[in-house]
C-alpha cells in the first residue's frame, strides 16, 4: 500500500539554531510506502507520480514527523502533578513508592501501555524512557511498543544506594541484568536498550563502575542519567564523591562520559562541565515543565546551542507536568524568555522532532520528513480550539499560524498521528 498524504508538510534542512527559520520548507504532500518516507513536493507531481496510491486530504493541517520525547521516566505516569516537593523529597515521598510496585509485571504492562496511549494521543512518537529496577518493567514498555510499532529507547534503572528496600539493585546484579536485557532487546525491530544508571548518588562506584565497563563492551548502545538538576542534589553528591573534580566527574571518572549519553537536565554547569559535554559530543537533554514543577531552574538554551551542545527536548514525565511535547515547547519558550532568548517557533518545533532525534543519534531515521526516512507523522491542527482559532486566524506566516497551537495547544490538537506507515490510535 501506497499512501499520498495533502496537507502543509513541514521538514527541515538544517538547524533553526544556526540556519535561521529558512532552515524549514513546507510541501504540498508527502507520499509512503512500506513504512517510509518516499517522497514530498507538489500535490500535483506526486499524484502523477503515484497514481495509484490510497489519498488523504488533511487539508490546511500541518504534517509533520512525530515528537520525540528524549527523556521520561514511563513508569511516573501515575504519579504525575503530585504536590510541592522538591528532587530529593519528590523522589522519596512520590516516586519510590510508586517505582516499587512494578515488582509486579502484570502492573508494569497495564501503565506501560497507558503511558504509550497517552502519548501518542499527545503526538508523539518516539520516547526515551527510564523503567525501574526490575527487569520486567523493561520488557512491559518493549513488548508494548514492540506491539504498536514504535521506535523507543528504554533500560532498566541501576540503584544500589540511597533508595529503599526493594529498589535496590548491586553493582553486580546490575550490570548481569542490564546485560541480559540488552542481548534479549536492543536492535530488536524498531527497539533500543539505554544503559541507565539513575544518578550518581544512588549508585556506588562499584556500581558505576560496572555500568561504564558495560557501555564500553557495548558502544551501539546510548547511556542515560541525570546531571545538575538542583543546587542541593549538587551539593549532595559533592558529599558523596569527595575526590570527584564535579558532578561530571563523578561520571567521567567511570567510563560513563560520552558521545552517545544522555544527560538530563544539566543546569548548573561549571565551566569544565560545558567544556567537556561537547569535546565529548554529549547529549543534555532540557526538561522544562520539570525544571519550573520541582523548581529546579532555568537551563540556558541559548549559550548552550551557541557553544555547539547536541540539545533533545523532553517531559521528564513525571517530574514534568505534562504527557504533551507541545506543553513542553510552551515551557521551553517560558525558560528561554526568562533567560532573555526567547525561541523561535522553528527552534521550538525542531528541538521537539529532529533535534530530539539528534540527541538519541537516530536522525537518520526519525524526527523528520525526508526520502528515506521512517514515516512516524503528526497532523496538527491549527485551530483546534475557539482561542487558538481566533489567534491564529490573523496569521500571515506559517510560524505566526503555529505559535498559538504551541503555547495553548494540547491532544486536540493532535488530528491523526502515523506510526512506521501507518495510521495509529
Ligand atoms: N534524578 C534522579 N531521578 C530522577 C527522577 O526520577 N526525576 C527527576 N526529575 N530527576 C531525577
Ligand atoms: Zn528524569
Amino acid at each position: 500500500m501506497t499512501d499520498l498524504l495533502l496537507g502543509r508538510v513541514l521538514s527541515f534542512t538544517a538547524d533553526p539554531f544556526t540556519a535561521g527559520p529558512e532552515a524549514a520548507r513546507l510541501d504540498e504532500a508527502v507520499v509512503i510506502a512500506e513504512g517510509r518516507i518516499v517522497a514530498t513536493g507538489t500535490a500535483e507531481a506526486l499524484r502523477r507520480a503515484h497514481p495509484q496510491a490510497r489519498v488523504t486530504d488533511y487539508g490546511g493541517r500541518l504534517i509533520s514527523a512525530g515528537f520525540i520525547d528524549a527523556h521520561v521516566h514511563y513508569p511516573q505516569t501515575a504519579i504525575i502533578a503530585s504536590w510541592g516537593k522538591r528532587l530529593i523529597d519528590w523522589l522519596n515521598t512520590y516516586t519510590f513508592p510508586e517505582e516499587m510496585r512494578f515488582a509486579d509485571p502484570a502492573y508494569a504492562a497495564t501503565i506501560a501501555a497507558r503511558y504509550l496511549d497517552l502519548t501518542r494521543a499527545q503526538g508523539t512518537t518516539s520516547v526515551c524512557s527510564y523503567a525501574t529496577i526490575h527487569p520486567a518493567s523493561v520488557d512491559a514498555l518493549m513488548a508494548a511498543a514492540q506491539a504498536r510499532g514504535q521506535r523507543i529507547w528504554t533500560g532498566k534503572t541501576c540503584m544500589d544506594r540511597n533508595a529503599p528496600e526493594g529498589l535496590r539493585d548491586t553493582a553486580q546484579s546490575a550490570h548481569d541484568d542490564s546485560a541480559a536485557l540488552l542481548a534479549k532487546w536492543h536492535g530488536v525491530d524498531r527497539l533500543s536498550y539505554v544503559i541507565t544508571p539513575r544518578f550518581s548518588p544512588t549508585s556506588t562506584p562499584e556500581q558505576l563502575e560496572a555500568l561504564g565497563a558495560l557501555w564500553a563492551a557495548n558502544p551501539s548502545c546510548l547511556m542515560q542519567t541525570h546531571l545538575s538538576e538542583q543546587t542541593d542534589e549538587i551539593a549532595w553528591v559533592k558529599g558523596l564523591f569527595p575526590q570527584a573534580r564535579d558532578y561530571l566527574d563523578t561520571y567521567e571518572q567511570f567510563g560513563l562520559l560520552g558521545r552517545g549519553g544522555l544527560y538530563g537536565h544539566a543546569i548548573h554547569l561549571e565551566p569544565r562541565e560545558k567544556d567537556r559535554l561537547r569535546e565529548v559530543d554529549a547529549s543534555l537533554i532540557h526538561c522544562p515543565t520539570s525544571n519550573t514543577f520541582i523548581g529546579s531552574g532555568l537551563f540556558d538554551m541559548g549559550g548552550l546551542k551557541a557553544a555547539g551542545q547536541r540539545i533533545g527536548l523532553a517531559t521528564d514525565t513525571g517530574g514534568g507536568s505534562s504527557f504533551s511535547m507541545l506543553r513542553t515547547m510552551a515551557a521551553a519558550y517560558e525558560v528561554g524568555q526568562l533567560r532573555g532568548r526567547p525561541l523561535h517557533p522553528a527552534e521550538l518545533w525542531w528541538l521537539a522532532t529532529l533535534g530530539s532525534a539528534q540527541s538519541l543519534h537516530a536522525d537518520h531515521l526519525i524526527g523528520n520528513i525526508a526520502p528515506g526516512m521512517e514515516a512516524d507523522l503528526v497532523v496538527i491542527d491549527l485551530a483546534s480550539t475557539p482561542a487558538i482559532a481566533q489567534a491564529s486566524a490573523r496569521a500571515e506566516t506559517l510560524w505566526e499560524a503555529l505559535f498559538p497551537t504551541i503555547m495553548m495547544g494540547d491532544d486536540r490538537a493532535i488530528h491523526a498521528v502515523w506510526i512506521a506507515g501507518q495510521p495509529a490510535g
